[in-house]
């Protein structure tokens, strides 16, 4: 498959082959929450965007992966890496009981491993002078251990946003806003405060300014004679700078103003969880680089491959055993495509890519002449539209996947668009002409206005 001339093309969708896939593999699967029945064939031409299912169609992935895929299918600077060594087993190792090479020097190895990837990470973090790594296997661990090595630091409160999404373990779980059914019923880490998340475009309404002692919801809480909140007892503030799950909103310049102003008089730890938004996704390698405020920690994973939690020397405990995780750091496979992915952004200047390419998508979603779309927002390649109703959202999902697009929900009634970060003009042009076509689709003319907001 050429990548310059890849064209879309589905028979049938879903196809009987991926049928029998979904059918087979739900007899013992705990149901979850797949989202529809796309059943990619690796054996099957993939590159960039444009990948194959079992049924022969091709499709063009502006997924992602949900954002872990950021270079799309076979890159060849990541192909290149796996291709040239031999795999051996185990290729997963306890890596925070023991140390592995790949090969050559470390310098310069035959394979890049763990050791590779907390050097590239912590060089992508110095501008915040966090210089060390915690790895772990997902996302929600990567939380997990950035809310502890803070209420190791001080306090036992933290602060986290409506809509937000931070992971599913019950401590991760216990910083969520974004939808109810995540944390219904489950016991839950104590102590959180939430507050409004600011995405407001001009003047405030969300109810994150106010007229109280501190003038927005956090210095309010903390005032020191009128809020509830003992400011000394505030391990930390966890936000994500453009929220994910919660329906892809960019946190407002004032309001992260604000949460620096308010750290640096009480000294609570900010934790930016840039799972979904970092590793360049936003055109910058952090979300958080657009605002004025340094994190103390930063949370990875997705993209990264592997789970990190990034933070000063300082902030993590020395005592052996007080952090741990078998696989954590033990992972090759996905240490050496973490260590590529980084490189890949730097060496093909992927930042800059994801600026020019988010601008084209950008400009084109906004002068989408549609009745029923009611929002464009997000930053670089991690772009959304909001529909008028949750119903028209999932129409339009169905109608472009069997146009031959994938693409994802967040929020109630958001349609998330994540190219790859190397996306070419041609491909953005592809997806957006399908995305519009699929806006006159008459399942998606019919849909209600309505809908419920679960
Ligand atoms: C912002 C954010 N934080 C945390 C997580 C949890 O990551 P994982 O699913 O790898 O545990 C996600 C996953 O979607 C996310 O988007």
């Amino acid at each position: 498959m050429d990548r310059d001339t890849a064209e879309v093309r589905v028979d049938s969708f879903p196809g009987e082959r991926a049928r029998e896939w979904v059918e087979r593999h739900h007899e013992h699967a705990a149901p979850s929450t797949y989202v529809y029945d796309f059943v990619w064939d690796i054996t099957e031409d993939a590159v960039g965007p444009f990948c194959t299912d079992v049924d022969g169609n091709v499709l063009l992935d502006f997924t992602a992966h949900v954002a872990s895929a950021p270079l799309g299918y076979n890159n060849p600077k990541i192909l290149e890496k796996l291709e040239s060594f031999d795999l051996v087993d185990p290729m997963k190792i306890a890596g925070q009981d023991f140390y592995v090479s790949g090969g050559g020097s470390v310098e310069d190895p035959d394979l890049p491993g763990p050791t590779q990837l907390l050097d590239r990470l912590t060089d992508a973090t110095s501008h915040y002078a966090l210089d060390t790594a915690f790895l772990s296997n997902s996302g929600a661990e990567a939380v997990e251990n950035a809310i502890k090595i803070c209420y190791a630091e001080r306090g036992h409160r933290g602060v986290t946003f409506d809509g937000a999404f931070h992971g599913r373990t019950l401590g991760a779980l216990s910083l969520n806003r974004s939808k109810a059914v995540q944390r219904r019923g489950f016991p839950e880490v104590p102590g959180v405060l939430s507050l409004p998340y600011c995405a407001c475009e001009g003047e405030c309404t969300c109810g994150w300014k106010t007229d109280g002692p501190g003038g927005n919801r956090l210095a309010d809480a903390l005032h020191p004679t009128r809020g509830p909140v003992p400011a000394d007892e505030l391990a930390f503030v966890i936000l994500e700078p453009q929220q994910g799950e919660g329906g892809y909103r960019v946190a407002n310049d004032e309001f992260a103003r604000d949460i620096a102003a308010a750290k640096e008089e009480h000294g609570f730890k900010v934790i930016s969880d840039e799972i979904q938004s970092g590793l360049g996704r936003t055109g910058e390698m952090w979300g958080i680089d657009h605002l004025d405020l340094d994190p103390d920690v930063i949370t990875s994973a997705k993209g990264l491959r592997v789970g990190a939690t990034v933070a000063n020397e300082d902030l993590f405990p020395e005592e052996t055993g007080r952090l741990s995780s078998t696989w954590g750091a033990g992972d090759l496979l996905a240490s050496a495509q973490g260590v590529a992915t980084i490189e890949a952004i730097h060496e093909h200047d992927l930042l800059a890519n994801v600026r020019e390419r988010g601008r084209q998508f950008t400009d084109l979603l906004t002068d989408l002449d549609s009745e029923y779309v009611t929002d464009v927002r997000g930053r670089g390649l991690m772009l959304a539209i909001e529909l008028d109703s949750k119903e028209r959202r999932g129409a339009l999902m169905k109608a472009c996947l069997t146009r031959g697009l994938l693409t994802l929900g967040c929020g109630h009634k958001t349609l998330r668009l994540l190219p790859p970060l190397d996306a070419t003009e041609r491909e953005i042009d592809l997806g957006f002409a399908i995305l519009a076509d699929a806006l006159d689709d008459p399942r998606v003319t019919q849909a209600g206005a309505g809908g419920d907001v679960v």
